[in-house]
């Protein structure tokens, strides 16, 4: 458990994930002793039931489509077969792989990895128990990373067979035949172009307007798009009631008296804050009524030395953002200067087919600000990259402030949907977060050919003057 025998520490962190991990990893490399409080496997779900095993999936699902389309290329591969277990199997190797290079990066830094659970006392004690024995632990700083866990709705009982999460879903031995995925944000969409490309006949029934809510609407159109000619049913504005399981499968009811027999259910509904058992009564803690352990800006708790990070706070539910809270709280325990996060501009990325990709402002969000904005589109169809990999399917979109002169002036938005975008934000995110202006990116050279050369043609178009863009 430990190897040194101590239970003082300049930082306690309670969880393992990646708000816990970058926490404990940026601490330690800062020179503080810190102890890490898991009761699973360090890496959290990211690693182990999210981003991680859910990308491998995904990329199983493109070498299909690849092979699939191998024939337009002259190389002739057959009609592709899934061997699912296999899939499975590789799934596990890369995850078990990260896992065993994370344990021994965090050795390395000195870190202290107790197994148990934590939870926080008055003092900054917490107490861990659950593991070989119970026993508390001192921090001049404690960290709050316990994360979340998917929510579900009334009526649909999580068996694992069929009614799924994210959870389940990424276990599975077998693809379903036929599967209906409830709720159309980031989590349903990517498993819905999943399943779907690997041949399962995929319902999506969403309960706001449009798939991918929060997302600019010309994105939302081509994933939507792309969705329809593959064949995936897509409900939205609809209300589901409840199902009736039939032996094998079980039938949906949703909106006025349809309903959709699947082999399976997942519920992709969102995820809840997970708090049960965290804190012992009295700790000054604050959570709010959704469940979320309140924070400033710094990630500081209402009691001084309790931090807190990533999903257990009320900051988007992302990997890296947990990140950015882990460097943001360790600067803070340093008393150095810190910059906090800026949520509006972190960048986005959903790994369906085709991928999204975006950073700030999009074009419905300046408009309703008040903002007047100059916006240029980009479909990947005149990329040359694009159309050499026979991947076209896409656009970039930049949203710019309408400068004093009526030119396109600072860079509000970047959306990008298509062929490995959540590869090419990088730019789009640095030009959105330096406050850059559509002259200053438009000057900046493009490999060639390149997909990501499409952004910086998009933006030279807007200065007013274009190369393969007017
Ligand atoms: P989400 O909040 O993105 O989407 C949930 C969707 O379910 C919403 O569109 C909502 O309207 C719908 N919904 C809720 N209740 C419903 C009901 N009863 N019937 C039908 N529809 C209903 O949550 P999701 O996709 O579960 O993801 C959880 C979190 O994880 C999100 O914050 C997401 O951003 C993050 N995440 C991000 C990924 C990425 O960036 N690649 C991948 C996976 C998750």
């Amino acid at each position: 458990m430990t190897t040194t025998g101590s239970t003082e520490f300049d930082v306690v962190v309670i969880g393992g994930g990646p708000a816990g991990y970058a926490t404990a990893l940026y601490g330690a490399s800062a020179g503080l002793s810190v102890a890490v409080i898991e009761r699973d496997k360090m890496g959290g779900t990211c690693l182990h039931r999210g981003c991680i095993p859910a990308k491998e999936f995904l990329e199983t699902a493109s070498v299909l489509r690849t092979v699939a389309g191998s024939k337009e290329f002259g190389v002739e591969s057959g009609q592709p077969v899934l061997d699912f277990s296999v899939s499975q199997g590789r799934k596990q190797k890369v995850v078990d792989t990260l896992f065993k290079g994370l344990v021994g990066l965090m050795k390395g830094r000195g870190i202290e990895s107790f197994s148990g659970s934590g939870q926080l006392l008055a003092d900054r004690r917490v107490r861990v128990t659950g593991g070989d024995e119970t026993i508390e632990l001192s921090g001049r700083n404690v960290v709050l990373a316990s994360g979340s866990v998917p929510r579900t709705i009334p009526g649909f009982e999580v068996d694992g067979r069929v009614v799924m999460t994210s959870d389940e879903v990424l276990s599975l031995e077998k693809e379903p035949a036929s599967v209906a995925i409830i709720g159309g944000g980031a989590i349903g969409c990517e498993f819905a172009s999943m399943f779907s490309d690997l041949g399962s006949q995929v319902t999506v029934l969403e309960a706001l307007p449009t798939l991918l809510t929060g997302c600019d609407e010309d994105l939302i159109g081509v994933v939507g798009r792309s969705f329809r000619k593959r064949g995936i049913a897509v409900h939205s504005a609809v209300k589901v009631s409840g199902h009736s399981p039939n032996g094998n499968g079980t039938t949906v009811s949703f909106g006025d008296a349809e309903s959709v027999t699947v082999d399976a259910v997942i519920l992709s509904v969102g995820r809840r804050p997970l708090t049960e058992g965290l804190l012992a009564e009295g700790t000054g803690v604050v959570v709010d009524e959704r469940g979320f352990v309140r924070v400033d800006e710094y990630m500081r708790t209402a009691v001084d030395g309790i931090w807190a990070a990533g999903d257990v706070v009320d900051t988007p539910q992302l990997a890296h953002v947990g990140f950015a809270e882990g460097v943001v709280t360790i600067k803070g325990i340093l008393g150095e200067p810190v910059i906090p996060v800026d949520y509006s501009r972190v960048p986005w990325c959903i790994y369906c087919h085709p991928e999204v990709a975006f950073v700030g402002m999009s074009e419905g969000q300046a408009r309703a600000a008040g903002i007047e904005v100059v916006v240029k589109k980009d479909p990947y169809g005149g990329n040359s990259r694009a159309r050499i990999i026979g991947d076209t399917d896409g656009l970039v979109k930049v949203v710019c402030e309408r400068g004093a002169d009526g030119r396109a002036g600072r860079i509000l938005g970047v959306h990008m949907v298509g062929p490995w975008v959540t590869e090419q934000l990088g730019q789009g995110y640095m030009a959105v977060n330096w406050e850059a202006t559509a002259d200053e990116i438009g000057q900046f050279i493009q490999p060639h050919p390149t997909l990501s050369e499409s952004f910086g043609e998009t933006v030279m178009a807007l200065t007013g003057r274009g190369l393969h863009l007017g």
